[in-house]
């Protein structure tokens, strides 16, 4: 069986990891790597590859930063291309990002099958560029893998029956893999005074990068009062690493110098094990990140997402999670309400085993006597 695997950006390298260690443990020596580069900073790339330890790709197909229709139809055409060269039996994509739809489209087309890992998420928020991904991945793939029932139920109200598998979500088997060697690590990831606020666990750590809150001035710029809001009210650090797109949209909208602020410590984008452990000891986190609200609940650290909607509604209903939409909400309710919750939440995604049933379905065949069980 000949797999090909398509990513690009950083969450899918590091849910991807749990699949592509797994088909290293089963010997399947003719699997690939096709990196689109969507994302290739270091912070945002190759720091992942090094310490997930993970093989080079075979392929680097160079994309970059563009326009949507440009980035995504450049990964189109390198993708194809290496398809036609390869052939592999199923190609791999994962989430929901240009990447994942290009990797599918560009099978899909060659009739080559298409398995979707972190299958069956919705926001039903349309403008989200992120959510046509996803639709439309889901609607050409082969093999769905929902990481939750309620992802299950999505696609099955749009009428796809066939071919979906229960299998949890590999972001808790990274996180589980993962955690503890950067426990033992932390000495050595972190600066001293760093290490110290980090053992304190008396910060908030916040994350934002999604379009819908950095590509809208005054959203941004409702965050960044509300951040500010909740650093001093509760007089507290805020540890803030950045994604290269929101520094630069902050720059863009002369937001950049109101982060200037004494509470505030802007970071550059973490590496794996060190953002691992930033969100273990964090007071709450404050995101807009998909990854970051699921490894939240897993973690256990009580989490406030800035957005109108979100796709991982378990991390609601569990109680892990709060929305809040920074144009009508209040940040500082949402921190005070997540900040009085016991954290005894369970974890809805799964037991961390989500890699191996994935690799075994594509290896062994759509009857893999793996329990669809989660
Ligand atoms: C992409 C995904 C988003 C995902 C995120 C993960 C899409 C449409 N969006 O958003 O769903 O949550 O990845 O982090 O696929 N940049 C760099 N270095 C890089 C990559 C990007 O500096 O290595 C900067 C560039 O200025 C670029 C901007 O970030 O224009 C945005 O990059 P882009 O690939 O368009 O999307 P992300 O915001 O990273
Ligand atoms: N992450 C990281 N360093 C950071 C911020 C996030 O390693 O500074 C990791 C985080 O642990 C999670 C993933 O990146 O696994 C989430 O990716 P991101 O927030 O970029 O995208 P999303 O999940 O929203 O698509």
């Amino acid at each position: 069986m000949k797999i090909g695997i398509v990513l690009g950006t950083r969450p899918e390298i590091i849910k991807l990891s749990p699949i592509i260690r797994k088909l290293e443990e089963f010997k399947n020596n003719d699997y690939f790597i096709i990196h689109t580069n969507q994302h290739y900073s270091k912070s945002l790339d190759s720091i992942f590859f090094k310490e997930l330890n993970l093989p080079k790709p075979r392929y680097n197909l160079g994309v970059g930063s563009a326009s949507h229709g440009k980035q995504t139809g450049k990964m189109l055409e390198g993708i194809e291309r290496v398809l036609i060269k390869e052939r592999p039996d199923i190609v791999v994509v994962q989430g929901d990002t240009n990447s994942t739809l290009a990797g599918a489209l560009a099978s899909s087309k060659l009739g080559i099958e298409v398995a979707h890992v972190e299958a069956g998420l919705r926001s039903y928020d349309r403008s989200m560029p992120e959510e046509i991904n996803r639709v439309l991945t889901d609607h050409i793939s082969n093999y769905l893998f929902a990481p939750t029932e309620v992802a299950r139920e999505n696609l099955r109200r749009e009428g796809i029956e066939e071919n979906i598998f229960l299998v949890g979500n590999t972001i808790v088997d990274a996180t589980l893999e993962n955690i503890e060697i950067a426990e033992e690590r932390k000495e050595e990831i972190f600066e001293e005074d760093m290490l110290e606020v980090v053992k304190g666990g008396d910060y908030f750590l916040v994350t934002i990068h999604r379009a819908e809150n950095t590509d809208n001035r005054e959203r941004l710029k409702g965050i960044v009062e509300g951040i500010l809001k909740v650093g001093e009210y509760y007089d507290k650090t805020v540890l803030f690493p950045l994604h290269p797109r929101t520094e630069k949209k902050l720059k863009e909208y002369n937001l950049w110098d109101t982060l200037k602020n004494k509470n505030i410590e802007i970071l550059e984008p973490a590496g794996y094990f060190k953002f691992l452990i930033l969100e273990r000891y964090a007071k709450l986190i404050l995101t807009d990140s998909g990854g970051v609200q699921e490894e939240a609940c897993i973690l256990k650290v009580p989490c406030v997402t800035l957005r109108r909607s979100t796709e991982r509604p378990e991390t609601l209903e569990v109680g892990g999670n709060i929305l809040v939409d920074i144009e009508k909400g209040d940040i500082l309710e949402a921190v005070d309400i997540m900040l009085k919750r016991d954290r005894n939440w369970r974890n809805p995604f799964g037991d961390g085993r989500s890699g191996e049933r994935i690799a075994r379905i594509l290896l062994e065949g759509r009857n893999s006597p793996l329990e669809d069980k989660i």
